[in-house]
């Protein structure tokens, strides 16, 4: 079924109200590398907005703060009608041990600088963007609370996190009464599917909403990678793309089995008259749980294509396709509790209905 971006969804356990596409900015300002200039990012801006976008994603560290400074920049003429998610956690200055991490100074110090470079009274949605392993989560909870309570949130969420982390997170913000997580942010495509193991499946009987990044794998599920660009370096590819083939290279992205699921990727797009980035886009929108991936686009050509996701239908044949050569192992107890051994001696013969 055809979506469009003002066809909105609740964000998790939430009545927020958000596009099915969100607009991840990332590539406003190019200070990483890989970005789009000023004029460009406005145009990725405006036409998200023209067709009804309404979700942004952002960081305080992003692109060391031109992300949220341009992103602030163009909002401020309706920032009302926008949900601006941004997060905290990333170490802002070297040397400052304080300056990253889960704890109350940085988030504050974190929510402080992100409203300056927005430019804004209010966040929308508050990350933790990255567990740090040190602080208790009662801070953690407590501190995010304390944000909602002084209007600087409205909504607080979580990405990067260990589930059963999450998980205790939430049934602790329960029954203290404290604001509960709406949303995950998680990386989830067709290369990375170890996020089905715990992850998703804790979001959805816990209540937060799945915002999946990197939903392209950086690119590599366009179909225009190749071997030559596992080790880019000063090739050619590497040149015209600036840095994110190399980023991609070196998160091990580029392999021998992703490239083959880009490949089957591009089959299932030939089939439909589509284009690769549309059918993994797709793919990623219709998973159960997901409420809205964050389109990574550093041009208006490649916003276009990707916006053209919400318009593909992928048959149950294709569907099938694309699970079986991206398919992984859940491991324990996952593995175990899906044989026909455990399913015998739990449910016997009777046909009993799996919950959610
Ligand atoms: N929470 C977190 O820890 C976290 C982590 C990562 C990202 N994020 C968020 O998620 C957003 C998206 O992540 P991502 O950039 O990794 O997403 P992605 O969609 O996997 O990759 C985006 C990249 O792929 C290329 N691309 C995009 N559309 C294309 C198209 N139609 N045809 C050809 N190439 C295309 C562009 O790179 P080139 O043109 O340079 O090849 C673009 O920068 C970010 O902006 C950020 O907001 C969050």
């Amino acid at each position: 079924m055809a979506l469009t971006l003002d066809t909105y969804r609740l964000l998790g356990r939430s009545g927020l109200r958000v596009s099915p596409l969100a607009l991840g900015t990332a590539t406003f300002g190019t200070e990483w590398g890989w970005g789009a200039e000023r004029d460009q990012a406005r145009k990725l801006f405006d036409r998200y907005t023209e067709l009804g976008g309404n979700f942004f994603d952002t960081a305080s560290t992003y692109t060391n703060g031109s992300s949220e400074r341009l992103l602030g920049e163009f909002a401020r003429t309706d920032r009302d009608k926008m949900v601006l998610a941004t997060k905290y956690s990333t170490l802002r200055q070297s040397g400052d041990p304080n300056s990253g991490g889960t704890h109350r100074k940085s988030m504050l110090a974190s929510v402080e600088a992100s409203l300056r470079q927005l430019n804004t009274d209010y966040i929308d949605l508050l990350y933790v963007n990255v567990w740090d392993f040190r602080t208790p989560v009662e801070e953690i909870l407590r501190g995010l609370d304390d944000l909602v309570r002084q209007g600087k949130t409205l909504y607080v969420a979580i990405s990067n996190a260990p589930a059963w982390q999450v998980s205790r997170m939430q049934a602790i913000a329960d029954l203290r009464g404290w604001s509960p997580l709406v949303a995950l942010e998680t990386e989830y495509s067709l290369i990375q599917r170890t996020t089905e193991r715990d992850l998703i499946p804790m979001a959805r009987e816990m209540g937060l909403g799945v915002v999946p990044y990197s939903p392209l794998g950086g690119g590599v599920l366009t179909g225009k990678y190749s071997r030559q660009d596992q080790n880019p370096v000063g090739s050619v590819a590497g040149e015209t793309a600036g840095n994110r083939k190399s980023l991609n290279a070196a998160l091990g992205w580029v392999t021998d089995r992703n490239l083959a699921i880009a490949e089957a990727v591009k089959e299932v797009a030939s089939e439909l008259g589509r284009t690769p980035a549309q059918v993994a886009l797709a793919w990623t929108l219709n998973a159960p749980g997901v409420t809205a991936p964050i389109i990574g686009a550093r041009t208006v050509a490649q916003l276009e294509d990707n916006l053209g996701a919400l318009q593909v239908d992928l048959t149950p044949s294709q569907l099938a396709r694309l699970d079986e050569v991206s398919a992984i192992s859940l491991g324990n107890p996952h593995d175990v509790l899906a044989s026909e051994h455990i399913r015998t001696i739990t449910t016997g013969d009777m046909k009993v209905e799996t919950l959610g």
